[in-house]
């Protein structure tokens, strides 16, 4: 419901067939949308608009619509999940815009996140970076230790935690000027690195992530801080530190063997 309040916009959106397309800017209009209404609802009116229209409704991610799997990438007038701070797509609210605006909706551009089609990118190589490393090997033979019973400093263990709230939605990919994936495979290579059963395998996990970062394509980090602006789970540029921290170290350990 809307009502009085309801806001007309203009919408350009991104339309794009498969990667080899070169893709264009399409222009729609949507009436009465409600404030309350989320961002991603929006969408769904506007492709109801479009089915209704015997058209191809646009093509974009999503699945929990709560901030929590990371899918519905979305740059939105600029910004890796629009405007607002610590908030997926998903998260995003119509109040946030006024009646009578043009809001420019466009899939992450990263040369490692090929279009598939319309605003859905390929992120697989998010999965390979973390089949490369981003795991524990646990000792499955009945003579398991019960995590709880490894002390963990409070403070180590609030960071490992903090980092592990990364959903994978490569907005810092998207967002960095380098397309670089540091900000993302930090925050993997630290929710272990901190935590004592993260430390037996720690070297050769840096090492194959950061490998497997780079055979995908991301770009290198210049330190600009943006990935850390547009992540919607805060995760820290410490972590970046952290990881090269660790690089570093793994690297020594390398050559000694
Ligand atoms: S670091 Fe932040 S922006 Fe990057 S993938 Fe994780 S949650 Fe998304
Ligand atoms: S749809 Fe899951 S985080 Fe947005």
């Amino acid at each position: 419901m809307s009502g009085a309040n309801g806001l007309n916009l203009t919408l350009k959106v991104w339309r794009q067939k498969n990667d080899k397309d070169k893709g264009q800017m399409e222009t729609y209009q949507v009436a009465d949308i409600s404030p309350d209404s989320s961002f991603l609802e929006m969408m769904d009116i506007l492709n109801e608009q479009l089915i209704e229209e015997g058209k191809e409704p646009v093509a974009f991610d999503h699945d929990c619509r709560e901030g929590i799997c990371g899918m519905c990438s979305m740059y939105i007038n600029g910004e890796a999940h629009g405007p607002g701070r610590g908030i997926t797509t998903c998260q995003l609210h119509m109040r946030e815009f006024n009646n009578g605006d043009t809001i420019y909706i466009e899939p992450w551009r990263a040369k490692a996140f090929p279009v598939i089609k319309d605003l859905v990118v390929d992120r697989s190589g998010f999965d390979r970076i973390m089949a490369a490393g981003g795991f524990v090997s646990v000792n499955t033979s009945g003579n398991t230790q019960d995590a709880n019973a490894i002390p963990i400093p409070k403070a180590d263990a609030d960071k490992a935690f903090d980092a592990a709230t990364c959903i994978g939605c490569g907005a810092c990919v998207a967002s960095c000027k380098n397309a670089s994936a540091m900000l993302f495979v930090s925050a993997k290579v630290s929710q272990f690195a901190l935590l004592p059963q993260g430390r037996p395998e720690a070297a050769e996990r840096v090492q194959n992530m950061v490998k497997q970062m780079d055979e995908e394509g991301f770009g290198n980090c210049s330190n600009t801080g943006a990935c850390e602006v547009e992540c919607p789970k805060g995760i820290s540029l410490e972590n970046i530190a952290r990881m090269n921290r660790e690089y570093l170290s793994s690297s020594f350990k390398k050559e000694e063997v």
